[in-house]
């Protein structure tokens, strides 16, 4: 990046002005005065100062919802090199992180943001932040099932907490289900689903901690809008 664009991200003054100071002397890079225009730095690697005053990026915060498709990790490494979600985030500067994990077969609503904060929150167990999905599963729910759904099961060495389930269609050898859990284990909604023997077909997310993804195409993100953010942090 540029010095002087560097400076005025930093909030120093704008780039015309940036540029003034620069040939005034009063700017160093990694200790050596730069006086002359045509530096360009590396924000993560270069030490900047002012008048012997090191300055930083102040990092604009930035909150997205993500439509995942099928057929992306949410991981930002990958050992089989499968599609990344965040190759689906372009045209910002900032580098956003996922919030909490979807499976590489899950559809559905993900947010992203480079708030280290609300990120902790949103993920942490005690926050118990509800996460709403419609599944697709191999045949139909009993009662019994249902019940036992709600009340918690047994998923390999854990209990599930409390979480909704209700059939919203019946088809011959299908249903589909809204389910509403609070946790985030791994695969946690197939493991619950193939405990009652009814295993997923198809698994979306269509709301996290409140927040709907309406009809946000697959694919495609948005900002989330300012009443969604000051909605998420005072959860
Ligand atoms: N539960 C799952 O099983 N998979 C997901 O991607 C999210 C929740």
């Amino acid at each position: 990046m540029r010095l002087q664009k560097y400076m005025a991200k930093c909030g120093v003054a704008s780039r015309r002005k940036s540029e003034e100071i620069i040939l005034s002397g009063r700017v160093k890079v990694n200790g050596k005065t730069i006086s002359e225009l045509g530096t360009t730095i590396i924000p993560e690697n270069d030490i900047v100062s002012v008048d012997e005053k090191i300055i930083k990026l102040e990092e604009t915060k930035v909150y997205i919802m993500l439509n995942k498709p099928t057929g992306y990790v949410t991981t930002l490494k990958d050992e089989f090199n499968r599609k990344k979600v965040i190759d689906l985030i372009k045209g910002i500067d900032e580098r956003v992180y996922p919030v909490g994990r979807l499976d590489y077969d899950t559809s559905g609503l993900l947010i992203l943001t480079n708030d280290g904060d609300l990120t902790y929150k949103l993920t942490h167990p005690s926050y118990e932040i509800v996460k709403t999905y419609l599944a697709k599963v191999e045949g139909v729910p009993n009662e019994g099932e249902l019940v036992r759904f709600r009340n918690g099961l047994k998923i390999e060495d854990y209990i599930t907490s409390k979480a909704e389930i209700n059939i919203l269609k019946e088809y011959k050898n299908s249903s589909l289900l809204e389910i509403k859990i609070h946790e985030g284990r791994n695969r946690q909604v197939r493991k619950m689903c193939a405990s009652v023997n009814h295993p997923v077909l198809e698994l979306k997310r269509i709301s996290f901690g409140g927040i709907n993804m309406g009809n946000l195409k697959q694919g495609c993100w948005r900002f989330l809008t300012k009443n969604e953010i000051d909605f998420l942090k005072k959860l």
